[in-house]
């Protein structure tokens, strides 16, 4: 198993803000998989869903997964949501290090979304439902991918990550305050 940390889970989880805060803390560099991709692209994620489809898109993040296993120095890897739906991805994530599954209950998703527009699979009417659809066929998928899953509902991030650092074990000496 590679040394990064991986966080997965569904759009709304906090990957993005509890990676920032495990980077700050480990002193580790920040990878976001679809960052990369709209760079990659020169689009934002809605465009490239919108002009090139949903296929088109999880074929660059299986790339740009592929990618990340080129890296030596250890890094924090925030992903899409979608990210471990694949199979092949899911072996993948795996094999780059410890992953993280931020777990969310539907309620927290449309909270934290309410008025997001840069999602495209909750683009639409009945939020409510696409979200628990969505998370109900996605669950076990996340569970059977992650090392470690981290319940985040209603969690400040600063206490998700320090609940992560304690359960991999990454010690005080290689953290910053
Ligand atoms: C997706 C999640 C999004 C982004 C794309 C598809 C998904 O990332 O990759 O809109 O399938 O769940 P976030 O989880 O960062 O929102």
């Amino acid at each position: 198993m590679g040394e990064h940390i991986i966080l997965i889970g569904f759009m709304g989880a906090g990957k993005s803000t509890v990676g920032r805060r495990l980077s700050r803390k480990l002193s580790r560099q920040l990878l976001d998989t679809d960052a990369m991709i709209e760079a990659r692209a020169g689009m934002t994620v809605s465009e490239i869903f919108a002009s090139r489809g949903e296929d088109a898109f999880r074929a660059t993040e299986t790339e740009v997964l592929a990618g990340l296993a080129l890296r030596r120095e250890p890094v924090i890897i925030s992903t899409g949501g979608g990210m471990p739906m694949r199979p092949e991805n899911r072996e993948a994530l795996r094999r780059l290090g410890h992953v993280v599954w931020l777990r969310v209950k539907p309620g927290t998703v449309c909270e934290r979304l309410a008025g997001d527009t840069t999602r495209p699979l909750l683009a639409g009417d009945d939020r409510q439902q696409k979200v628990e659809a969505l998370l109900a066929q996605r669950g076990p998928i996340y569970g059977e991918t992650a090392h470690l899953t981290v319940d985040a509902d209603g969690r400040a991030p600063e206490e998700i990550a320090e609940e992560i650092l304690t359960k991999l074990h990454i010690g005080n000496i290689r953290r910053e305050a």
